[in-house]
């Protein structure tokens, strides 16, 4: 499941799996994930918490635990370089450009003690002279719609929506080529997070910037993302143009978030579940790891792993036994 990048990729995963494992325990947080990101293009990645969608961020830029979280198999390549071996001083080659990254809780990420400008201008340093700093921090807190006082500030003085606009200067700070965006509206209002998104695109506009905007929310991706990927314990299960996904989804899976996130907009408040458990980690899957969650189940899923099957127009795919064309024609 590869998706409509072709040459033009500026991130290509194919058949990655990452575990972690320490005291003997190991968790196989992403088993089998392939995407595709080309130049300029937006994708989103969805799936409940737990499904392995922040280890795949964090690990394309080598922001996993070292000694913790080992790449099991697959292959990493950014902007046609491999990366799947990098390690410690390697990834200085991707980090900040051609990748940048983005978190949920700027908080965490930002410097207490200090100021907002000497974070920005430390950023810009490590990609441009020191001469520039000034100019260009005064540009960065422009871009991103900020007052340039801001830069006089220390974090715990800014609002949520503030400090992740800061966190974004700091990120295009480094002239990225890919944001890679992991939940980076979920702690915020939402009016706080409209204007995020809305400010996330129009920089993307500006800046012809690809963007991975990760979140758990179909709401969010379905306006901000050309295509999406839907992760569900560690796979890719369906991909494909966003509208032709949340429209005609495949994948039970799929079908199964497309509801709750309608229902999720009722004003009564109740949430559409999807029943089960999400499995357990420690194994990888041999087969469909959503078969004891899905109603849809048949004798074939209980046999074998589907691949990545066609499943509508322009590169839509799922790995789904009920799209086989052997079962289409036994139905
Ligand atoms: N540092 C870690 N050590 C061990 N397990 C981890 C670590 N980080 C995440 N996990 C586990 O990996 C799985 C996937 O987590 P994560 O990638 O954060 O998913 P998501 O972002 O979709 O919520 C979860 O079971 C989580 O508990
Ligand atoms: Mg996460």
């Amino acid at each position: 499941m590869t998706g409509a990048a072709g040459g033009g990729a500026i991130l290509e995963v194919h058949a990655l799996h990452v575990t972690y494992e320490s005291a003997g325990r190991a968790v196989h947080a992403v088993q089998d994930a392939s995407l595709s990101v080309a130049e300029g293009e937006a994708v989103g990645i969805a799936g409940e918490s737990g499904c392995g969608k922040s280890t795949l961020a964090r690990v394309l830029l080598g922001l996993v635990p070292a000694g913790i979280a080992h790449i099991r198999n697959g292959r990493i390549a950014i902007g046609g370089v491999d990366v799947t071996g990098f390690a410690g001083r390697d990834w200085e080659q991707v980090r900040g450009q051609p990748v940048a990254i983005v978190f949920q809780d700027p908080l965490s990420f930002l410097n207490p003690v200090m100021r907002v400008g000497d974070q920005i201008g430390e950023a810009v340093r490590r990609h441009d002279s020191a001469a520039a700093v000034p100019a260009r921090s005064a540009e960065l807190v422009d871009l991103v719609r900020l007052q340039r006082s801001v830069l006089r500030r220390y974090p715990h003085e800014l609002s949520g929506g503030m400090r992740q606009r800061v966190m974004l200067a700091i990120a295009l700070g480094c002239r990225p080529r890919l944001l890679v965006a992991d939940e980076p509206t979920t702690a915020l209002d939402a009016t706080t997070e409209a204007e995020i998104l809305a400010l996330l695109r129009e920089l993307r506009r500006e800046l012809g910037m690809a963007m991975l905007l990760i979140s758990h929310d179909l709401g969010v991706l379905r306006w901000n993302c050309d295509r999406i990927y839907i992760m569900y314990a560690g796979h890719t299960v369906e991909s494909g143009a966003t509208a032709e996904v949340l429209s005609r989804p495949a994948h039970p899976y799929t079908r199964g978030l497309a509801g709750a996130a309608r229902l999720a907009r009722l004003p009564d408040g109740h949430f559409a579940m999807i029943g089960g458990d999400v499995p357990r980690l420690e194994r990888p899957a041999r087969l469909c790891p959503f078969l004891s969650r899905c109603d849809a189940a048949m004798a074939r899923c209980r046999e074998a792993m589907p691949p990545a099957l066609p499943a509508g127009a322009n590169g839509h795919q799922a790995r789904c036994w009920l799209i086989a064309p052997a079962h289409r024609e036994a139905i």
